[in-house]
């Protein structure tokens, strides 16, 4: 476990890194971090099948530059005053299996979850298309003192309750999931980049240990949203949090939505202690052991600083540096965490 990494003395004594001391680019803000192709470059038919849903003519599209995928995501107001979400892909696109999962699941969400409800989906000329009601809503402000921060963690943390049983039967577990794809340190440790930091390359060996535990707690009987970050969430006018994107969800324990805020509340200018501490009277983060978290933190920090350094996939060119900086994130949480938990340094 990473509480008893030999941490040596002067390792204990010096500062934890804040996010902002990497030498990496920033990633573009919040709602600009996607390059999606415009709704006018949907083929007409497609264009076509969508209006045909709707209950009024298009009067405006806003296209939506939040998230990363490459995929269309376009607001459509239409002439009656209501609006609708879009995303599409094409069907032969290597994402498309996930949009039909989005799909999938967005049909089957209970309506007292707070997530906006699925009009209609379908793979028409050959493009997968999934119409949302609009949310009109900004992404939350999480820095340190915003009134969205307790809004945000209340709605992650209630949602749950929705979920709970699971209202979806064939919904992957969580721990493999999840699990599959949330670590790093393994295959870091195969190829170690020659910038990564001495801290991890000193202690590369624990985290290829600590990163697995958490998977042992990860299932349960709730529908886990398994993507809570800022660009997934909105804040309506009267300060209704809305969830969306829900194309990673899994069945588990609930514990993961509402620690998946502690990286992105680092990311936004907290402390991990100040982070954490935003969680601390939250269910979940109370009956989840001290060990269990230590590990997700690793399995994060592991994830991003592994993925940060592959090649940009095609189309999303702001994605790594994105992971740069969360993995800068995570790593201060992991050492926050070893550093409050290690017994002598
Ligand atoms: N129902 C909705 N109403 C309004 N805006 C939305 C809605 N769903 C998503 N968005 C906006 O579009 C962006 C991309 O949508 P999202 O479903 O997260 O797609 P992606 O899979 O590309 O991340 C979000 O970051 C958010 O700003
Ligand atoms: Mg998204």
């Amino acid at each position: 476990m990473l509480s008893t990494l030999p941490l040596a003395a002067f390792e204990a004594t010096m500062p934890t890194p804040s996010p902002s001391s990497s030498s990496s680019p920033s990633p573009p803000p919040l709602g600009r971090t996607a390059v999606r192709p415009a709704w006018q470059t949907l083929p007409e038919p497609v264009r076509h099948a969508v209006a045909e849903q709707l209950p009024a003519p298009i009067a405006s599209v806003a296209d939506q530059g939040g998230g990363f995928t490459p995929g269309i995501a376009a607001q459509l107001r239409l002439a009656d005053g209501t609006a609708v979400f879009v995303k599409a892909v094409p069907a032969t696109h290597p994402l498309a299996e996930v949009y039909r999962h989005e799909g999938h699941t967005a049909a089957r969400l209970p309506l007292a979850t707070p997530a906006p409800r699925l009009r209609w989906t379908a793979t028409t000329g050959a493009w997968v298309v999934l119409v949302f009601d609009n949310v009109d809503g900004r992404h939350p402000d999480l820095t340190p003192g915003s009134a969205d921060i307790s809004r945000v963690v209340n709605a992650v943390a209630a949602m749950s309750e929705a979920l709970t049983p699971c209202p979806i039967l064939d919904v992957e577990p969580s721990s493999t999931a999840r699990g599959d794809w949330l670590h790093g340190w393994d295959l870091i440790a195969g190829q170690v980049p020659a910038d990564l930091g001495a801290w991890e390359r000193r202690h590369l060996n624990d985290l290829i240990k600590a990163e697995t535990l958490w998977r042992a707690h990860a299932n349960g009987s709730t529908l886990v949203h398994g993507d809570i970050r800022p660009d997934n969430l909105l804040v309506t006018v009267d300060g209704t949090v809305a969830v969306v994107d829900w194309a990673r969800a899994s069945r588990g324990a609930s514990w993961q939505d509402v620690a998946d805020l502690v990286p992105h509340l680092i990311m936004a200018g907290h402390t991990p202690a100040a982070a954490e501490s935003c969680l601390a009277e939250t269910p979940a983060w109370q009956k989840t052991g001290v060990e269990v978290l230590t590990s997700y933190a690793v399995a994060y920090a592991g994830y991003w600083t592994g993925m940060s350094r592959q090649p940009a996939p095609e189309g999303v060119p702001h994605l790594r540096s994105y992971q740069r900086h969360a993995a800068t994130a995570a790593i201060a949480w992991v050492r926050h965490r070893a550093d409050a938990t290690s017994p002598v340094a």
